[in-house]
């Protein structure tokens, strides 16, 4: 399906699908074409704006403008009470962020103003996990450092002694926050590093158990050397005993600088420290000083503090490996993500159900006919008592 497409008088605004019944907004260009042809076939135009930088709140109110039933946002903007209120305003029904996080989304605050929130969830797992274990071998193999000193011709003999790292196999990988992207790191360690494994959750997941014990099993059945994982009781105790500690909690008030000064120290001094949560989750000033202070302890980073910058200190440090955000960036994954927001959009205007299963791979096929007409995930839409209209065929 081709979707058409003209320019708005703000140059950095295209529009597709220009005699689409809906207005809605998406604050960036996305990935791949199924999002735009998902809104055109539940009969939206569709505004998008080109401009890469991050659009204020004011430039934000002014796109939606007078009428406006939908937006696509982004994590790098702040959506509170008075942009839920300026929508509302504008015969908005629904926001969809474009990620599977949403500490940028004041969800209550939509809540109030009617609106119904949705997000990305099940198609980033494997790449954002993918992502943390890349992080993992570069820290724990020099990779940049490496990488670095070929490139400025200082390799002039194989030697013994040359960038030793540290081996995984054998060692311990901690979890805190064991979800869908914290039990699949663990996993790909435990089952392709051999290491053992000690997570901590609230919540027990018992997929991830069974998953693990399998595998036990397997390497027992095999003669081979096997592994040992367990629940933790407290959050300290995964934190001492981890060799490699990834964090996957969602931020709030009760995580912001969970990985501060006091828990670093409790680390192993030769552990490595992977972040593809969120950036406030680790107090990024008292981690360039752990990591200023113990050359053998190293971190990856794939989020910071005050994104788009890191904290003074830390580019320089050579055992922190550093990329932008880019977790769940794979050509697949943002084009799935991308068409489960728009999917959101497109549901709640057309008042169609939410999904109801955590399975959303059906949004993400070839062709937008095999899209099921359902909001794939609508974060509030139970306090809302958003229901949509029964569909004969889901
Ligand atoms: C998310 O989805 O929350 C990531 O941070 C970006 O993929």
């Amino acid at each position: 399906m081709s979707v058409e497409m003209v320019r708005n008088s703000d140059e950095r605004w295209v529009i597709h699908n220009p005699q689409g019944k809906y207005r809605v907004i998406s604050t960036k260009n996305l990935v791949g074409n199924l999002w735009l042809e998902i809104l055109q076939k539940y009969e939206c135009r569709v505004e998008v704006c080109t401009d890469r930088g991050v659009l204020s709140n004011e430039e934000i109110v002014g796109a939606i403008g007078s009428k406006c039933d939908g937006v696509l946002g982004q994590l790098t903007e702040k959506w509170d009470d008075s942009l839920f209120n300026v929508l509302k305003r504008a015969g908005g029904k629904v926001f969809s962020n474009v990620a599977v996080g949403y500490d940028n989304v004041d969800v209550p605050a939509a809540t109030k103003n009617g609106i119904v929130v949705g997000n990305t969830p099940g198609v980033l797992t494997e790449a954002t996990a993918e992502m943390a274990v890349s992080l993992v071998y570069a820290a724990a193999r020099r990779v940049v450092e490496a990488d670095q000193f070929m490139r400025a011709g200082l390799y002039k003999i194989w030697l013994p002694d040359l960038f030793l790292g540290k081996l995984l196999t054998g060692k311990t990988v901690g979890i805190i926050g064991a979800g869908r992207i914290g039990s699949t790191v663990g996993l790909m360690l435990a089952r392709g590093n051999k290491m053992n494994l000690i997570y901590y959750d609230k919540y027990q997941n018992k997929q991830f158990e069974a998953k693990l014990e399998a595998y036990r099993e397997y390497l027992s059945h095999t003669g081979e050397s096997t592994i040992e994982w367990r629940r933790a009781d407290s959050m300290e105790e995964v934190i001492r005993d981890s060799d490699v500690l990834s964090l996957h909690p969602n931020l709030d008030k009760t995580t912001f600088h969970l990985m501060n000064s006091e828990r670093l120290q409790m680390m192993k001094k030769d552990a490595m420290l992977i972040n593809c949560a969120r950036g406030p989750v680790v107090d990024e000033v008292a981690l360039v000083e752990h990591c200023r202070e113990n050359p053998q302890f190293y971190a990856g980073l794939d989020v910071f503090e005050d994104e788009p910058l890191m904290k003074p200190g830390l580019k320089d440090l050579p055992n922190v490996v550093v990329v932008p955000h880019i977790a769940s960036a794979t050509v697949w994954t943002r084009r799935g993500m991308s068409a489960l927001a728009a999917m959101n959009v497109a549901a709640v205007i057309n008042d169609l159900p939410p999904w109801g299963s955590p399975n959303v791979l059906s949004f993400v096929g070839e062709s937008v006919e095999d899209v099921p007409p359902a909001g794939p995930s609508l974060i509030n839409a139970k306090d809302l008592n958003y229901t949509g209209r029964s569909v004969a065929k889901l």
